[in-house]
């Protein structure tokens, strides 16, 4: 198994026409008309090409566009890579990490060793460069990433890693960048790391791997330590939803606890907060199975603990000052003598009997016991995220994840953390009406609601199991994965998640409220 593409990131200041590398990568906005100081520098040292290959509409500044003009004597880059920024009023960070992926993606395609950005540049006092500086960090690891551990035979290999630096002539720009960049490399790895786990089909990872990986990840940082269950201890905490979910498959379920303890002292006055991930290491369906058509893409049903492991994982290398579980209930949900059937009834850890209506509806069924089990830990908020339900991809596609919540505070605090990481969500409702169709005749709930607003009935389920808790439930079975490449990716698992909920975290423990 051969190891995924790395990359190293640093800052550097010099003077951009004289900086030597390999791509050269600098911003263009599509309604902006006269070239900015750095374009305008860089066309004339290369007589003029920029300003041709706009004059002759061949680029135009266009979102998820570039173009590439190659250098001379007077310039030290082998190739400047114009990209694309779309409408200068619509830019956000996600525009710089957007811009910033596309530039890495096409220099490990051609296998370029040292990439040089100055896209901030494009942006003016837009954004503050800390910002700027984390945004490309988090960029060029997505963009860079590709998942081929198992690729034995390619037509002409690629490189192990990619050198990059964020660049400026001004050496106070340039530090400012670097402010940003140990949290933006920090999660930009562990996105790598989760896309990585997510990627990984369930004959290579199953609860009990993902266990050992998650002690693994424990075993490297000070401030991590992993507990975990496994069916016995489960059995005696009662934790029927996992066990049931887990009885037809060899590969038996785990529940594994991360706890991230911040350094030093002062994190008594900050609340406890709990990741749940679901991590269902294949979802054939069990006995309710699912059709044969795709069915390989629900090795990616894990996606959603992968993701609270990557946040853990980036948490502790940034060490803000809070204290934070990570909770991920883990099965295979298989078809078999001993599976658990449609029609049982199961006890659950938090008391709460459940009637098995549908074996497919299991993701609740593991993160209803991972919920009561953080309301006992005496968490202060709770954050579950899950691949939970195809209705929710009905309702959004693949660009939004489902927010459901019963705090307002909560919903702001997640929808501003999206809008520093680009990682989108929008909200749904979860209340009383939807509540109401999970009641069961013979057991206090059942596991499927209605045909209708399944993602909010679903949801509706999991909040019946955290009390008075403020809990927020994020559903990422449309945002999961890629289903083909594009200009900032290649296909597959997206990691979805690490940057919302780390960014979510981080900014708990800012003072001043953005
Ligand atoms: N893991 C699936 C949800 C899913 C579907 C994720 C498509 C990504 C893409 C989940 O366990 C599931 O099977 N949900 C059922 C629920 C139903 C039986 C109430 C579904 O959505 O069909
Ligand atoms: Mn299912
Ligand atoms: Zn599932």
């Amino acid at each position: 198994m051969k190891d995924i593409i790395d990359v190293e990131l640093k800052t550097r200041t010099v003077d951009f026409s004289k900086c030597k590398t390999d791509v050269l990568a600098v911003g263009l906005f599509s309604d902006v008309k006269e070239l900015d100081r750095l374009n305008k520098e860089l066309n004339s040292k290369l007589h003029g090409a920029i300003e041709q290959l706009i004059k002759l509409g061949d680029f135009k500044g266009k979102d998820r566009t570039s173009a590439t003009v190659y250098g001379n004597d007077e310039i030290g880059a082998k190739r400047v890579l114009l990209v694309g920024l779309g409408e200068k009023k619509k830019a956000t960070l996600d525009t710089i990490r957007k811009a910033a992926a596309n530039a890495a993606k096409q220099s490990v395609e051609i296998k370029a060793e040292t990439v040089s950005l100055a896209l901030h540049r494009a942006f003016g006092g837009r954004f503050d460069l800390p910002a700027m500086g984390q945004a490309c960090a988090e960029g060029t690891y997505f963009g860079s990433y590709r998942y081929d551990e198992f690729v034995t035979e390619s037509e002409n290999g690629r490189l192990g890693l990619l050198k990059v630096e964020l660049i400026d002539s001004d050496s106070a720009k340039t530090n400012k960048l670097k402010q940003g960049l140990s949290s933006g490399v920090a999660i930009g790895k562990a996105q790598s790391y989760t896309r990585t786990l997510a990627n990984r089909p369930a004959n290579v990872i199953n609860p009990a791997r993902l266990a050992a990986v998650a002690k693994e990840l424990a075993r490297d940082s000070k401030r991590l330590s992993c507990t975990v269950f496994d069916e016995k201890q489960m059995a005696a905490k009662g934790m029927g939803g996992v066990l049931a979910v887990g009885s037809g498959s060899q590969n038996k379920p785990r529940f594994i606890v991360l706890k991230y303890s911040p350094p030093g002292r002062g994190a008594s006055t900050q609340p406890t907060v709990a990741l749940v991930g679901k991590a269902i290491t294949f979802d054939s369906g069990g006995i309710s199975i699912k059709p044969a058509a795709n069915m390989d893409e629900m090795k990616l049903d894990k996606s959603g603990g992968i993701a609270v492991l990557g946040t853990m994982k980036a948490v502790a290398e940034i060490g803000p000052p809070i204290n934070v579980y990570g909770i991920i209930p883990s099965a295979e949900n298989m078809p078999s003598g001993t599976s658990y059937r449609p029609g049982d009834i199961i006890n659950t850890h938090s008391g709460k009997t459940v009637e098995v209506q549908n074996t497919d509806a299991e993701g609740r069924m593991i993160l209803c016991d991972a919920l009561s089990y953080a309301v006992k830990q005496k968490c202060d908020i709770i954050i579950d995220i899950a691949t939970l339900t195809g209705a929710c991809v009905v309702a959004l596609g693949k660009y939004m994840a489902g927010l459901m919540s019963n705090d307002d505070e909560l919903i702001r605090q997640l929808q501003k953390a999206s809008d520093n990481s680009g990682e989108k969500i929008w909200t749904m409702p979860c209340g009383d009406e939807y509540a109401e169709e999970m009641k069961s005749k013979i057991a206090d709930l059942k596991n499927i609601g209605s045909r209708w607003g399944g993602a909010c009935t679903a949801a509706a389920f999991l909040r019946q199991f955290v009390g008075e808790t403020k809990w927020a439930h994020l559903d990422i079975a449309g945002v999961w994965s890629f289903d083909k490449a594009t200009n900032f990716t290649t296909e597959g698992a997206s990691g979805f998640g690490v940057r919302l909920l780390t960014t979510y975290l981080m900014n708990l423990t800012k003072k001043t409220k953005k």
